[in-house]
This record gives C-alpha cells, sequence and structure tokens, in this order.
C-alpha cells in the first residue's frame, strides 16, 4: 500500500500546477480557459490536447487519453501511482512520510482490472460498430459522444468479446470475478455481467474507477445493473461522482444531491459540478457522513413523486443526524434534474435551488395541502410524521426551532412536544407489539400483511396505502422492507430475507379478497393501534401533570378510545394497559 493519506493526496492534487508541469512535455498554447497542444500520447500534430486547469485534468479528443497530473507521469513516465503522487508533492514542496514497511496493495490487481475494463468498454463505445445502438441512445437523450467521452462512459456489448479482450490483456478471471466484471453460470461457463448496457463508471475518492453502473438501453429489467461489492468497492459508502464533486462542493458551499447517474451527468455538462448520488439505494448513514465531511449544506434535488420525496425526507434525516444543514428543491412535477436542466439550463436549475426550504417546512407544508392539521387525529398523525425529523437534527439550534415550529403548526404546546421529542426514540413498533388481526374471511394473517399485499397490486393501491400509512408503522421487519421497497420503487435493493418474504406475498396475491374492504379494514386497523398508543402515551404523561391539565387529559383520553372503538370494534387494546380508559 502506498501508505499516502488520501487527504496528502487530495492537497497535493491541489496544489499541483497542472499547466506547468505538463508544460515542461508539450508546447502548450492558452485557448481561453484551457490550454492546447499536439498530443504527446499519439503524436498528433494538432492542438487537440487539452490541458483544463480548472479541472486538474487533460484529455485528448482524438486518442482519448485523459486524466489528472497523477495519470500524466504514470503515462508518460511509467511511474506507479504513489511514485507519480511522490514526485509531484516533490515538486510543490508537501512532505510525505517515508513508506512504511507493508507490501504493495493486495486489491492493486483489482483496481488494475477494473481500470482495464474500463478503458475497453470506453473504447467500444466510441468506435465498436456494435456499439451504435448505444451512441443512438445517447443520441436520443440528447448527449453527443464528444461530451460523455471524457466523463469515461462506456458501452459493454452484448458478446462475449469482453472475455477475449481481457485474456489478451494477461487480466485473469479470479481477479474479474472478484471485480464483479464477470458472472459464473451454474454450468461453470463465465458471462460478462454487463451485456448490451451503457456503463457509467463509478470511481473512488482518489478517482480510480472500481465499479461501474450499467443503464439498459431503452425499456426492460432491471433498469439499472450495478457492480457488487468487492474489495475495492462498497456501495453504500461511496457516492456517485464525488471524487469531482468535492472539490466542487470546496469551492460552492454546497452539495446537491440527485437520484440517479443521468442527472449527475446533466448537470455535470451544464457546469455545476458540486452534485452526487448514492448507488441505487436511499442515501445511507456512511454516504451522509462522506457528505459531512466536505460540505456543511446539502440541496436535495429528487423528483417529486411520492418515491422521490420519501426518498428526499429519508436522506434528509440521515444528513441532519450528521449535523449537516440540509434544503429540499422542488421540481416542476414530471421533470427530473436532467430533463429540467435540458429544457431550461444552469440557470433554471439555479432559481429551482434558490426556492429550496428546510425540510421540516417541506413536510409541514405537504401536511397542511393534505389537510392533516385540520381534524385532531390528523393532527396527532401529522406529528408522527414530523417526529423522526425533529429528532434527527443534531444540531441544538436547529432542533430548538423545529419543535417551535412543529408546536406552532400542530397547536400543541411546546413543552408537551419538547417532552415526546426527548422522552422517546421510542416507534410505534417498540409500543405496540405486532399482533395478529381478529380471525376474519376478508384479512389475511395482519393488517400489516393485507397492507403488503395490496401495495404489491400495484397502482392504485400502492399510492392509497402509501399515503395512508408510513413504513415505520409496520411492526414485522420484513413486511416494513417490502413496504419501503415498493413504495421506493427499490425492490432490487431488498436483502435476502425480505426478497424471500417479497416472492412470497407476490405469489400469494390477493387470493380472490375484495381490495376495498381489505383497505378499509386494514387501514382502520392501523389507525386503531395508532390510538391506543395515544392512550399509552397519555397514560404516561398524567402522573406528571397539574390536577387541571389531568383533568384535560382524560377527556381526551375519552376522545381517542371512542374514536378507536369506532374504527375498529373489534380491537383489543394491549395487556399493558390497566384499567379501562378514563378511570
Ligand atoms: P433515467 O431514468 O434513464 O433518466 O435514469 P436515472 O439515472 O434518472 O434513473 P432513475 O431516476 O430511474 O433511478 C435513480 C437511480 O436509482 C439510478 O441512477 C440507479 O442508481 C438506481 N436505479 C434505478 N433503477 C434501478 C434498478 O433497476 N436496479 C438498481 N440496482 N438500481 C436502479
Ligand atoms: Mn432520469
Amino acid at each position: 500500500m502506498s501508505l499516502i493519506p488520501d487527504d496528502v493526496i487530495e492537497q497535493v492534487r491541489e496544489a499541483a500546477d497542472i499547466v506547468g508541469i505538463i508544460g515542461e512535455h508539450v508546447e502548450l498554447k492558452r485557448t481561453g480557459t484551457d490550454f492546447r497542444a499536439p498530443c504527446p500520447f499519439h503524436g498528433g500534430t494538432h492542438r487537440n490536447f487539452a490541458v483544463i486547469p480548472k479541472k486538474g485534468m487533460y484529455y485528448c479528443f482524438v486518442c482519448h487519453e485523459g486524466g489528472d497530473v497523477f495519470t500524466f507521469f504514470m503515462k508518460r513516465l511509467g511511474m506507479d501511482y504513489p511514485t507519480a503522487v511522490r514526485e509531484v508533492a516533490r515538486r510543490v514542496g508537501i512532505a510525505i512520510p517515508e513508506r512504511g514497511p507493508t507490501g504493495p496493495d493486495p486489491r492493486e490487481p483489482l483496481y488494475g482490472a477494473v481500470a482495464a475494463a474500463a478503458d475497453w468498454f470506453a473504447r467500444q463505445l466510441r468506435e465498436s460498430p456494435d456499439a451504435q445502438v448505444a451512441r443512438d441512445y445517447l443520441a436520443s437523450r440528447h448527449l453527443e459522444l464528444a461530451v460523455v467521452l471524457p466523463l469515461g462512459l462506456g458501452y459493454a456489448p452484448r458478446s462475449k468479446a469482453f472475455l477475449d479482450a481481457m485474456k489478451g490483456l494477461g487480466v485473469r478471471d479470479e481477479v474479474l470475478l472478484e471485480a464483479g466484471l464477470l458472472v459464473k453460470r451454474e454450468d461453470g461457463t463465465l458471462l460478462p455481467r454487463f451485456r448490451g448496457r451503457l456503463l457509467f463508471p463509478i470511481h473512488d475518492l482518489r478517482a480510480r474507477v472500481v465499479a461501474f453502473g450499467g443503464r439498459i438501453l431503452g425499456e426492460g429489467e432491471p433498469k439499472y445493473l450495478n457492480s457488487p461489492d468487492s474489495p475495492v468497492f462498497h456501495k453504500g459508502k461511496l457516492l456517485y461522482n464525488l471524487h469531482v464533486a468535492k472539490h466542487a462542493m470546496r469551492k460552492a458551499e454546497r452539495a446537491i444531491l440527485v437520484e440517479g447517474y443521468f442527472d449527475v451527468l446533466r448537470l455535470s455538462l451544464a457546469e455545476i459540478e458540486e452534485v452526487v448520488a448514492p448507488l441505487g439505494t436511499g442515501l445511507t448513514p456512511d454516504q451522509a457522513q462522506l457528505l459531512a465531511r466536505h460540505t456543511p449544506h446539502v440541496i436535495l434535488l429528487h423528483d417529486s413523486d411520492d418515491a422521490g420525496l420519501r426518498a428526499t425526507f429519508r436522506a434528509g434525516d440521515e444528513l441532519l443526524r450528521q449535523g449537516v444543514r440540509v434544503s429540499v428543491a422542488t421540481l416542476p412535477v414530471g421533470e427530473d434534474p436532467d430533463t429540467l436542466v435540458q429544457k431550461r439550463g444552469a440557470p433554471g436549475l439555479e432559481a429551482i435551488l434558490k426556492d429550496a426550504v428546510d425540510p421540516l417546512e417541506r413536510k409541514i407544508q405537504i401536511l397542511d395541502r393534505k389537510a392533516f392539521f385540520s381534524s385532531l387525529p390528523g393532527r396527532r398523525r401529522a406529528l408522527d410524521r414530523l417526529l423522526p425529523t425533529i429528532r434527527a437534527a443534531k444540531d441544538p439550534i436547529t432542533r430548538e426551532l423545529y419543535i417551535s415550529r412543529a408546536a406552532e403548526a400542530a397547536g400543541v404546546r411546546k413543552d408537551v412536544l419538547e417532552r415526546e421529542v426527548v422522552a422517546t426514540g421510542k416507534t410505534a413498533t417498540s409500543t405496540v407489539p405486532y399482533r395478529p388481526l381478529p380471525p376474519s374471511t376478508v384479512l389475511p394473517a395482519s393488517a400489516e400483511k393485507a397492507l403488503v399485499l395490496l401495495m404489491l397490486e400495484g397502482e392504485p393501491w400502492k399510492s392509497r396505502v402509501a399515503e395512508a400509512v408510513d413504513a415505520e408503522e409496520l411492526a414485522f421487519p420484513p413486511y416494513r422492507a417490502v413496504f419501503e421497497a415498493v413504495a421506493d420503487d427499490a425492490v432490487l435493493a431488498l436483502d435476502d430475507t425480505s426478497a424471500r418474504a417479497y416472492e412470497q406475498l407476490k405469489e400469494e396475491g390477493l387470493g380472490g379478497r375484495d381490495p376495498n374492504e381489505m383497505y378499509e379494514l386494514a387501514v382502520n386497523w392501523m389507525e386503531a393501534r395508532r390510538l391506543e398508543r395515544q392512550l399509552q402515551q397519555l397514560d404516561d404523561q398524567l402522573p406528571f401533570e397539574s390536577p387541571e391539565r389531568q383533568a384535560s387529559l382524560i377527556a381526551e383520553k375519552r376522545r381517542v378510545f371512542d374514536e378507536l372503538r369506532k374504527r375498529y370494534p373489534r380491537y383489543k387494546i394491549a395487556a399493558r394497559r390497566r384499567g379501562a380508559p378514563g378511570t
């Protein structure tokens, strides 16, 4: 292992004068903000070789050699990576501690294999006749080949040509398997993982390619296929484009989090470079922490559909837990960042970013629009949806402001809400046990299962259920996981246990039951459980209140209990409760 810490490498890269260094090897002439020269790699005579100081990169438009100041030394002078870093460090006067006793990084062959594959895929996209479909696809999305090639995009052909090409380069099959670039079939034969897909290279923080995201051309399943985790790639710990965005983030003092590869691509091309995306899952705590290390402020820019909103608030809570300032930008319905920038350019996007609001405020807006604040149970449910965000806020001032704002919106006393915020990390799950439903000809074994079965029926049930119930309210973990995955269109992200539950439920289906009746009963049952929780909370609160306040709480208990009975006459209050309500 080179043992040069990442931040030192970054420091060196930032300090390096790439124009001066490359200028020692070729004669550079300024053209606008870039510098041009005849290409030293393919020995051209025209000035097709560009050095782009703003990005710390070079690129030849003819032979497509490209990279940063370190790759220049590696490719021109045959240095290995650590030597190139040391050489540049020496020139800029940054001291690097001597090499440690450890040998070379055992993962070096993996990096080499993925890099070789990336080069080969990019070459296919550029010039292979087989890749015409991919070039046409890009054109249909208004992306010019000349603009995407420098970003390293590639094409994996349908054929097995990849196998021979890698063999020709001396890359071993075992290494390709470990990197997830090959799959082994049951009969033992090897197959390229990516076939007939447009490939987005995924880089680590040191700008090494470690994986790919492969989009199918046109319609089909799955839409994206990603490299599996490997010793060099952990999808929950890396963000797409962070190797570029981290520099831009520092200057812009913000990061923009989008959902997809194409969104990142389009924003980068519009010269908004502080943009990253997760890798096919919701934002993980590790990814939130990674962002927090690079920026004080994240703007969430997701689609305005239900799945986009859910992803927004989840990501928002993760980031708030890291003490990051968060804003939520709202796209017009039906647009994603990609289409918006195509239509309105960078200025159109900036206008939307400028209107971004705080995530708690955005939640309140949405709940208000759905009339949550106009009924008593609605206000309770609204608070339940605001609480996770309030609790997530790590920054004490933000949290204080959130409590005030939520108390005002829901019309509850601030001190009561404050107590609820601190008293519990308790959710519906931990206060109310999972219990089967009373036997019924209409419902399956539980209301939770009924809701998940309905969601699996697709629209309109999916939206209706997602609207009425929060995933957090489901106490049975596999059902909750399936519920979330279906709501977020992320079924492929399920773990094995939940994926099995998903398959079984899919198979089972509604079994001839009437979905309307099932929906009614299941949603009422969930509401009853919510009300039961509310009763428990009132009970917990009672002993600490003044006598007048106790009287009003008892009155509230009666109201809640009546509501509960109305919803679900056969609902049995859990054993924990002592005595009848209101006694
Ligand atoms: P387009 O729809 O072609 O514009 O691509 P997109 O990048 O905008 O993708 P989309 O908004 O549909 O999804 C957002 C991200 O979720 C993608 O970039 C992928 O990272 C991931 N994703 C989408 N579909 C799948 C899938 O079928 N499997 C996996 N593993 N990830 C997916
Ligand atoms: Mn898209």
